[in-house]
C-alpha cells in the first residue's frame, strides 16, 4: 500500500474514533472512554497530517521535518503549560480562546491559500478578469473560509473578554442593531461579487481588496454579535462559538485540500450546533435570535440595583440541626462551588445525610457554572453517585416535597424573577423552582448578584435564609457538626 492510501486509511479511523468520541461524551458513565477515543483519533490524526506533509512536502524532507518538529514542539510545551496551570473555573474562558484561535488559523490559511493560487505579483491589469473551473471553486472556499474564520476570531475573544471578566457582561446595544448587522452581511454579499470579478488566473492583486473590506467588516461583525448578548446568554454563544470554529476548520481543510480537517471541523460544527440548539431549547431562548446576536438585551427589570428586601442569616450549627430533622434534602450547586472547591465536602455531607437516612439529590441546572456540564463534572470528580443527579426537568417538580434545600454558590439559576419580572434580563429562562421547598438556605459570600448581574428575590422571600462566607468552609462545619 502507497503511503498516501495508509494516510487515508488512518484518516477514515480516526473519524470513526472522532465520531465514536462524541457518542461517548454524550452519557456522563462513558464521557471518559469518550475523552480517550478523541485522543487516540487525535494521535492518528496528527500522525496522518504529519506524514501526508512529508509526502507531499516540495522543500528537503529534512526540513519539512523539523519545521513540523519545531511547531509541534511550541505547540505541546504551551498547550501542556495551560492545561497544567488552569483552574476549573477558568476552562470557559481557555475554551472561548482557544476557539479565537481556530478563527485566527482559518483567517491566516485563507490569506496563505489566496497569495498561493493568485500571487499579487501577476499583474491584474493586462490579465483576464474572472476565475474559471476549479479556481472559483478554491477562491470561494478562500472568501468563506476568511468570512467564518474572522467572525469566529473576535466573536470569541469578546466571549474570552465576557468570561474572564476582562470585559462587561452586560449587553452593548448599539441603535438599530439588527440593520446593522444585516448591513454587514449584505455588504460581504456585495464584496464577493466584486472578489469574484477580479480574482482570476492573471492573478490576485485587484481581488485583494475585497477581501481585505471584507474582512475587516467581518471582524466588526463577530465583535458585535458576541458584545450584544447579555451575561446569564453566554452559555448559547459559547457552544455556538465552538460550532463557528469547527466550520473555521472545515474550510481551513477545504483550502488545504485536507479531507481529515475537513471531517473534523464538520463534526465539531454540527455537534456544536445540537448542543446550541439543546442549550436554547434549556435556556427557552430562540436558535435564530441567538446567531443573530439579539436576545437577552430586554431592558429595565431587576438589574443590580433592583428589588431588595430584608433577608435573614442563619448559622452552619443551624444548618446541621435543620438537617438531621430532615426527611428529603435537594442541593441545587452553581459556579460559586466551583469557585470555592466545595464539590469534595458537599460529597462528603450528602453522603453522611443519607447514611441517616435522609433522602439526598442533587438539581442541576443546564447552564450552572460556565460550562455545559460544569456541575456534573465536579460532582462525577467528588464521586458522588450518578443517581442522585437529576436535571431540571426532573426535579422542578420535587421541590414542594422538599424539606430542604441548599443552594450552594448558584444564583441566576435558581432566580424567580426569571419567571415573575417580565423586564428582566433573564426573563423567560427556567429556573430551578428551589422556593417551593419548605426551608431554603444560600451559600454564599455576600449579597453580590450572579452573573447576569441581576438581584434575586429568592434571598428576601421568608422560607430563605442565607449562610454567608465560603461555600467550602461553611459546608465543612456542618459536616463537623452532624
Ligand atoms: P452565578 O449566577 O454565576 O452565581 C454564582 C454565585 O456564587 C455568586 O452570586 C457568588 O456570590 C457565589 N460565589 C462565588 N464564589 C463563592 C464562594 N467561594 N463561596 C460561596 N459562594 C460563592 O451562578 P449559577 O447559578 O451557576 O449561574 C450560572 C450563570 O453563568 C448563568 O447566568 C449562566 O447563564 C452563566 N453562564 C453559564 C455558562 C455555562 S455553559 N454553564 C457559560 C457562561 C455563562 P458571592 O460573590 O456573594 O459569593
Amino acid at each position: 500500500m502507497t503511503t498516501t492510501g495508509l494516510v487515508q486509511g488512518a484518516s477514515v479511523v480516526a473519524a470513526v474514533l472522532f465520531i465514536l468520541s462524541l457518542a461517548g461524551l454524550s452519557r456522563q458513565e462513558t464521557a471518559r472512554r469518550g475523552v480517550n477515543l478523541g485522543m487516540a483519533g487525535m494521535v492518528l490524526a496528527l500522525g496522518a497530517t504529519v506524514a501526508l506533509a512529508l509526502v507531499r512536502s516540495e522543500r528537503p524532507v529534512g526540513v519539512t521535518a523539523a519545521l513540523i518538529l519545531f511547531v509541534l514542539v511550541v505547540g505541546a510545551t504551551v498547550g501542556t503549560w495551560r492545561a497544567r496551570s488552569v483552574e476549573m473555573t477558568q476552562m470557559p474562558e481557555l475554551i472561548a480562546l482557544l476557539h479565537s484561535f481556530v478563527g485566527l488559523a482559518a483567517v491566516l490559511v485563507g490569506y496563505g491559500s489566496f497569495l498561493t493560487a493568485f500571487p499579487l505579483g501577476e499583474g491584474a491589469a493586462g490579465g483576464h478578469a474572472g476565475a474559471a473551473g476549479s479556481d472559483t471553486v478554491h477562491a470561494i472556499e478562500i472568501y468563506l473560509g476568511v468570512l467564518i474564520g474572522a467572525v469566529t476570531f473576535t466573536g470569541s475573544l469578546v466571549a474570552f473578554g465576557k468570561l474572564s471578566g476582562r470585559l462587561r457582561s452586560a449587553p452593548v446595544t448599539l441603535p438599530a442593531r439588527n440593520w446593522l448587522n444585516l448591513a454587514v452581511v449584505v455588504g460581504c454579499a456585495a464584496l464577493l461579487a466584486w472578489y469574484m470579478i477580479a480574482v482570476g488566473p492573471a492573478g490576485g492583486a485587484a481581488a485583494v481588496v475585497p477581501l481585505l473590506l471584507m474582512t475587516v467588516l467581518a471582524l466588526a461583525l463577530g465583535w458585535h454579535l458576541v458584545a450584544a448578548i447579555g451575561g446569564g446568554d453566554m452559555p448559547v454563544v459559547v457552544s455556538m462559538l465552538n460550532s463557528y470554529s469547527g466550520w473555521a476548520a472545515a474550510a481551513a481543510g477545504f483550502m488545504l485540500g485536507n479531507d481529515l480537517l475537513i471531517i473534523t471541523g464538520a463534526l465539531v460544527g454540527s455537534s456544536g450546533a445540537i448542543l446550541s440548539y439543546i442549550m436554547c431549547r434549556a435556556m427557552n431562548r430562540s436558535f435564530v435570535s441567538v446567531i443573530l446576536g439579539g436576545f437577552g438585551t430586554a431592558p429595565g427589570g431587576a438589574a443590580a440595583d433592583g428589588p431588595a428586601g430584608t433577608h435573614r442569616e442563619t448559622t452552619a450549627d443551624a444548618v446541621a440541626a435543620q438537617l438531621v430533622g430532615a426527611r428529603s434534602v435537594i442541593i441545587a450547586p452553581g459556579y460559586g462551588m466551583a469557585v470555592a472547591k466545595a464539590q469534595y465536602p458537599v460529597a462528603d455531607l450528602a453522603a453522611k445525610l443519607a447514611e441517616r437516612g435522609v433522602r439526598v439529590r442533587f438539581a442541576i441546572h443546564p447552564v450552572a457554572g460556565r460550562l455545559p456540564g460544569h456541575m456534573n463534572v465536579l460532582l462525577a470528580e467528588a464521586k458522588v453517585p450518578y443517581d442522585i443527579v437529576e436535571g431540571m426537568d426532573e426535579i422542578n417538580a420535587d421541590f414542594d416535597e422538599t424539606d430542604v434545600v441548599l443552594v450552594i454558590g448558584a444564583n441566576d439559576t435558581v432566580n424567580p424573577a426569571a419567571q415573575e419580572d417580565p423586564g428582566s434580563p433573564i426573563a423567560g429562562m427556567p429556573v430551578l423552582e428551589v422556593w417551593h421547598a419548605r426551608d431554603v438556605v444560600v451559600f454564599k459570600r455576600s449579597m453580590a448578584t450572579g452573573y447576569a448581574g441581576v438581584q434575586n428575590p429568592l434571598f428576601f422571600k421568608d422560607n430563605t435564609e442565607m449562610l454567608f462566607g465560603d461555600a467550602k468552609d461553611r459546608v465543612e462545619e456542618i459536616v463537623k457538626s452532624l
